[in-house]
């Protein structure tokens, strides 16, 4: 696996392009499956889970190639009853095709996706939604067989809880289903919005899109159209933090920027400059970072668990002290090991809680990442640290960042890759 040198130290200036949003194109595309037309996806992200999720619409029949300006599916000859049982290995984005396949095949078999390093990842509100249409299903040596028996037939759906993942699946089979489906409880996620509009672009009805209680009329004929994915909220917050955290001043265009009030709201607080300009947002960092006694993540439209690492690294150069309480998943603060070796003060006060001293100046380390998100943390870390940092086990980042050290390059930090 390769790894990433960073020389820290480095001022970030300039400005880069946000790619397109991973969490946005992977619904859309599994939803494609359901035009039995041609679609063109523009902005697709190249990262890892497009190109798999794209074997996996492949494995189904459908056609796919990488244009000019987008991904073009043509899912005339889908034929989701052939989805090879293993074909939807480990892969957690490839949950999304849950719903599709059940309301357009009216079965499915898929490898029940374990859970990560940032959490259990159940999937249980997935399943009673379906339930809830009509689905049963039945589990045997770690496959999930399902089946939606005559057909999904329009239900009420309360959501116990938000969850992004669940909804998604459930609007994707709601749309299958005969009948309306009044799904309450919604996440409001962007990327379930950006789902939203798609399925009514194909000639889906939904209403209450962006809120959080969904209304679905399910039967309707879905053909294929040209859609664009919007700009990757995560990616944007990830670049607004580094420049945070190495007193920088970044243009990052295109950014969503009405997706991002929660995180520009951190930075503001934190002492930065954030102005909404044409080409996307400009942030620059204060000559000192204040201190934020408290951060916590919340469902959307809240600070997002996915940049929790990443402000928890730029709080250690950060004045005071700071409680981070991360709400979303169990097991998101592995960022403190490698970050006190680097030097930095900080402390888990339980699962759910850790504490950041700052300021300190981080010291570049070896290490190596975990996971997408924790990975992106520690490249934060090597451009704040003194000296030289290797973060080994880039592969995570290939999951989410189509070439984080092209992005973080164009903004002059000295990042390369081997
Ligand atoms: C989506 O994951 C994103 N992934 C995650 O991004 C993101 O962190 C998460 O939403 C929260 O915003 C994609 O969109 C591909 P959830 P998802 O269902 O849908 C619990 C990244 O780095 N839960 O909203 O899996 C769950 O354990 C990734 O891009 C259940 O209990 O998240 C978690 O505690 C990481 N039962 C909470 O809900 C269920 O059936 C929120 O999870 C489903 C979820």
């Amino acid at each position: 696996m390769d790894s990433i040198h960073i020389h820290g130290g480095v001022c970030l200036q300039g400005k880069v392009r946000i790619q397109g949003s991973k969490n946005a194109a992977l619904p859309v595309l599994a939803a494609t499956i359901l035009t039995k037309g041609i679609n063109l996806i523009h902005n697709c992200p190249k990262i890892a889970d497009v190109y798999l999720m794209l074997e996996l619409l492949r494995s189904l029949g459908c056609v796919v190639s990488w244009e000019e300006d987008g991904v073009r599916v043509d899912a005339r000859n889908a034929a989701p009853n052939k989805m090879p049982v293993s074909a939807i290995k480990g892969m957690r984005s490839s949950l999304c095709l849950l719903g599709a396949l059940l309301g357009e095949a009216g079965e499915v078999a898929m490898e029940y996706p374990g859970g990560c390093v940032i959490g259990e990842r159940p999937i249980d509100l997935h399943l009673a939604a379906f339930r809830s249409l009509g689905a049963e299903f039945r589990e045997e040596n770690g496959i999930i067989y399902g089946n939606a028996g005559k057909g999904l037939m329009g239900a009420h759906i309360d959501m116990p809880r938000s969850s992004v993942g669940a909804t998604e699946n459930t609007v994707l089979a709601a749309v299958s289903a005969e009948g309306v489906t009044v799904l309450t409880g919604a996440a409001r996620e962007p990327e379930v919005e950006t789902l939203c509009k798609y399925l009514c672009r194909c000639g889906a009805q939904i209403e209450g899109i962006g809120t959080d209680r969904l209304v679905i009329v399910g039967g309707r004929r879905l053909s294929g159209t040209e859609f664009g994915v919007p700009a990757d909220r995560i990616v944007a917050g990830t670049y607004l933090l580094a420049c945070l955290g190495t007193g920088g001043a970044v243009l990052l265009e295109d950014a969503p920027v009405s997706h991002m009030e929660a995180v520009v709201g951190f930075a503001c607080r934190m002492g930065a400059e954030c102005q909404e300009a044409q080409e996307g947002l400009y942030v620059q960092a204060p000559g000192r970072l204040l201190s934020c006694d408290r951060l916590t993540t919340e469902i959307y439209p809240g600070f997002p668990t996915d940049l929790q690492s990443v402000a928890l690294v730029v709080m250690t150069a950060a004045e005071g002290k700071c409680l981070i309480e991360e709400t979303i998943f169990e097991n998101r603060f592995r960022i403190l090991e490698p970050l006190r070796r680097m030097g930095g003060k900080v402390r888990l006060i339980d699962a759910g809680k850790a504490e950041v001293e700052g300021p300190v100046f981080l010291n570049g380390t070896e290490t190596e990442a975990w996971e997408l998100r924790g990975g992106a943390a520690l490249v934060t870390a090597g451009l704040m640290a003194d000296g030289e940092t290797i973060v080994k086990g880039c592969d995570y980042i290939d999951r989410g960042y189509e070439n984080i050290c092209r992005d973080l390059r164009e903004l002059g930090a000295r990042i390369y890759r081997v």
